[in-house]
């Protein structure tokens, strides 16, 4: 088991310093924006948009409210919350990552999603709004990536308002041993291998593969949400718990 101490962290399954893993997330990203969206298809068979679909249905986001799309990366999420706050509500996608805040402007502009939702470039760990801002945040497929995701989850509980939530969807720790070893022989050997053939980049998906594996599983998250502050903590598995959607609250 790879540990990490004050100044490493693990990227995948390797241990650099922290600097160097926020550098390296940025150029997976950077290198992945183009093709992230048919990629995530293909990987997933579609069944990303099941996930992001629960996680909107999830979220209780409704008419008027100010919503935070964390990590937003191409704007799924975004997309969907912009029509559900409507004209006077407002939706703010926020990434670290300038290559796919461009990559998801354009696929919402393209869409038609204008007027209530605004670009963020930002680190998750420094979240640049005020205290008591936001009615909901949704992060999905982020967290993994945060290099210090307990200071993230921090500025996360900072900025929501009282009475508002937290919504993280994430790849978790299938609860099925027969379900786990089937989708680690998926992930290890198939996902590099359709990343070098579309995005000409194995390592990318190698790094992916090797993230989930490294995350928190369901219980550690639930209580690291705790200890950011957030009250209430549930989670629910999906997919068997190839994913995990937990939600809490601030009071
Ligand atoms: C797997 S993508 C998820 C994108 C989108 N939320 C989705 O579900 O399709 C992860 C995103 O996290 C972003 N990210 C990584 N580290 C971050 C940080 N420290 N702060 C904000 N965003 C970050 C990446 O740039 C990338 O866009």
């Amino acid at each position: 088991m790879i540990k990490s101490s004050k100044k490493t962290i693990d990227f995948g399954f390797r241990l650099v310093s922290k600097e160097d893993k926020t550098n390296l997330v940025g150029t997976v990203f950077h290198s992945v924006a183009l093709k992230y969206d048919l990629m995530n298809d293909l990987m997933s068979f579609g069944i990303h948009r099941l996930w992001k679909r629960f996680t909107i249905e999830s979220s209780g986001v409704r008419y008027n409210q100010r919503v935070l799309d964390l990590a937003g990366g191409t704007g799924d999420l975004t997309e969907k919350f912009s029509r559900l706050v409507g004209e006077k509500g407002e939706v703010i996608l926020a990434d670290i990552n300038d290559s796919m805040l461009h990559k998801g402007r354009e696929k919402l502009r393209d869409l038609g999603v204008v007027g209530n939702v605004n670009y963020v470039q930002a680190n998750a760990e420094e979240l640049p709004f005020p205290d008591n801002y936001f009615d909901c945040i949704a992060i999905a497929f982020g967290l993994r990536n945060i290099t210090d995701k307990n200071k993230a989850l921090c500025a996360m509980y900072r900025v929501l308002k009282p009475g508002g939530r937290l919504v993280v969807v994430e790849f978790s720790k299938p609860i099925n041993k027969l379900l786990n070893k089937a989708y680690d022989v998926y992930s290890f050997y198939m996902l590099p291998v359709m990343g070098q053939v579309i995005v000409n980049d194995a390592n990318s998906y190698r790094y992916l593969v090797e993230s989930i594996r490294m995350h928190p599983d369901q219980e550690t998250l639930k209580l690291m949400m705790e200890n950011a502050g957030l009250e209430h903590v549930s989670y629910i598995n999906i997919t068997g718990g190839i994913v995990a959607l937990h939600k809490g609250f601030k009071f």
